[in-house]
């Protein structure tokens, strides 16, 4: 039985933007570990393409920012969220290039001291702080060089969390979180992490469903440990859509971002007819629930198996030379985007829902935290503003780095844990239910649980997700851990936990939308649900 257990005052589980700024920003006496599931750029953060939103040109306001994100959110965002987000949105950017990030400049600026901004859909001004293409890569890049040098920061490759350790302390009723066993798949081995304070920052899930545009990490499993944990979750319906990935047989998930919508690209039928100002008056720069649900809505129709984005009416240098990673990815398919219109589909894009969270990033567990895209804080509401997510990494990933400065002093190291038990289980020779069942979820849920809805879908995976938990419990119980069990356990968790929220909701609302209930309701309410399969449904009034 493995005795290996570390310890140390902070554990970041996931290396994306959002747990290296907790890192980069906790205080250098604090030792900390930050472990990622594959290579340290595995999660999403890696791929971001159209940048970041901020406010940063003198013709755009913190108001403006923040009415757009409310409106793209369909009444559903919380303001003080969204108000913690825009008015740190300049100081996170000018980290992000103290610490090296190289964002494009502005050409058509005589002095060359302006930084492009590009525009995306819902934004009103141009906004999106961006380096070209590829802002991901450049923020990844710098996060994990400045991590890289830090003493006090151990990056472990390779590390799968697997639960939580809590305990509770029948005293004050509490059940405060002391660390999380871990599968080493270097050895295979489950280890016993211990820390002061546990953060979540895994990314989203996805991977829930068939097509996304998500790398293969991002399967909730922050979402479904913390829900096992005794954390409450908030929004799971609201999974959004990303309008515009490439549609190609031997593509895979690859983006085409939506700043080529904001540089003027259109959105057309296989005639040639520009569909969008059809569906709204802000056609291609509509919110993106809008502009997924009117392209669903055309292929449908149609039969079509996509729809075209052209963007060969603007000058091929300037094409070039601000998308110059979808350009070369695209050529690889003998597609030259200078000239042909590119062919999309919408996919899984972003969870908007998550652990429920205080503007702090606390959790309902003690000394527990959830920052980035695992985390529900109330910023995105019913849809997602387009580059808003990664800010939200950047701003609530530093508010958590400081409260846990705050509170270290007085919150103590678990002296010692409960060890990894394998004493009952034997090695699977079974496999194939795992990959089997793997390939089930992610169908029915796009089938059933995907941009359109109606109770009798949400009824059907609801079944299957029942008889999906009870194969995986009893295989969980039987059979040494891998990283397909663990993935697939916490991938059916989260789709319970969507359709439980999903079911739950009467009303049409941004990314939610169900045939049976078109209609939007006049108060905006979240789904909260409990760990005790209770759904609470509060009312919030932006
Ligand atoms: P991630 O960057 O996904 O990182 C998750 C980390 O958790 C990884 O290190 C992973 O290995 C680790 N992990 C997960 N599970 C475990 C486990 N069990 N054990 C150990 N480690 C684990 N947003 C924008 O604002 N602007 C954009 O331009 C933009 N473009 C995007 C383009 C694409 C293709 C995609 C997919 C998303 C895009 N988004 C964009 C969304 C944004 O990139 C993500 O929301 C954001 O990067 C999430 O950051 P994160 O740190 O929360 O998670
Ligand atoms: C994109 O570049 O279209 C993605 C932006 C985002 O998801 O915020």
């Amino acid at each position: 039985m493995p005795r290996y257990t570390p310890a140390y005052d902070v554990l970041i589980l996931g290396s994306g933007a959002a747990g290296l700024t907790v890192a980069l920003n906790l205080p250098p006496h604090l030792k900390v570990a930050v472990l990622s599931k594959t290579a340290i750029n595995s999660g999403s953060t890696f791929w971001a393409q159209g940048g970041i939103a901020a406010v940063l040109s003198d013709d755009d306001s913190v108001e403006s920012h923040v009415q757009d994100t409310l409106n793209a959110g369909a009444g559903l965002c919380h303001e003080d969220a969204v108000r913690q987000c825009v008015e740190n949105s300049r100081d996170a950017i000018e980290w992000l290039i103290n610490l090296g990030v190289s964002f494009d400049m502005d050409e058509s600026d005589p002095e060359g001291h302006r930084y492009h901004l590009t525009r995306e859909g819902g934004h009103t001004h141009r906004r999106i702080i961006h380096a070209a293409d590829a802002t991901g890569r450049a923020v990844m890049g710098s996060l994990a060089e400045r991590a890289e040098k830090r003493d006090n920061i151990t990056l472990l490759e390779n590390r799968v969390g697997v639960d939580l350790i809590t305990s509770q302390n029948p005293a004050t009723g509490s059940n405060p979180c002391q660390g999380m066993y871990v599968l080493n798949r270097e050895t295979g081995e489950v280890e016993t992490f211990r820390a002061r304070f546990t953060v979540l920052a895994t990314g989203g899930a996805s991977k829930v469903y068939l097509y996304t545009s998500n790398p293969d990490i991002s399967t909730g499993d922050g979402m479904a440990m913390a829900w096992r944990a005794g954390c409450r979750v908030t929004n799971m319906e609201f999974n959004q859509f990303h309008p515009t990935c490439l549609y190609h047989p031997k593509a895979g998930s690859f983006l085409i971002t939506e700043a080529i919508r904001g540089e003027g690209g259109l959105l057309k039928l296989p005639d040639g007819h520009r569909f969008m100002p059809d569906f709204d008056e802000r056609a291609e720069l509509a919110p993106r629930d809008v502009v997924a649900r009117a392209i669903d809505h055309e292929m449908k129709r149609l039969g079509l198996d996509h729809v075209d984005l052209d963007i060969s009416h603007r000058d091929a240098d300037f094409i070039r030379r601000h998308f110059p990673t979808i350009h070369d990815h695209c050529l690889s398919f003998g597609l030259d985007i200078t000239r042909d219109p590119i062919p999309v589909v919408p996919a899984a894009h972003y969870t908007c829902g998550g652990v429920h969270t205080d503007l702090n990033g606390r959790t309902d567990v003690a000394n527990l935290y959830a920052v980035g895209e695992t985390a529900f804080t109330g910023l995105h509401g019913a849809n997602r503003m387009a580059s808003n997510s990664l800010l939200e990494c950047l701003v609530f990933g530093r508010a958590a780095a400081l409260d846990i400065s705050a509170r270290e002093k007085d919150t103590p190291l678990a002296t010692e844990l409960p060890l990894w038990d394998e004493s009952r289980v034997t090695d699977s020779d079974e496999d194939v239910v795992i990959s089997h069942n793997w390939d089930e979820l992610r169908h029915f849920m796009w089938d059933y649980v995907g941009i359109v809805r109606t109770n009798k879908r949400l009824e059907r995976a609801r079944h299957r997700i029942d008889l999906l938990q009870s194969e995986i419990r009893e295989y969980y119980s039987n059979y040494r851990i891998h990283t397909d069990l663990l993935e697939l356990r916490n991938l059916v968790d989260v789709a319970d936990l969507i359709v439980q929220s999903a079911s739950a909701r009467k009303e049409s609302r941004g990314l939610h939308y169900t045939l049976d209930y078109p209609q939007t309701d006049s108060r905006a309410i979240d789904t909260t649900l409990t760990p005790a399969r209770y759904v609470a449904r509060a009312w919030h009034q932006s």
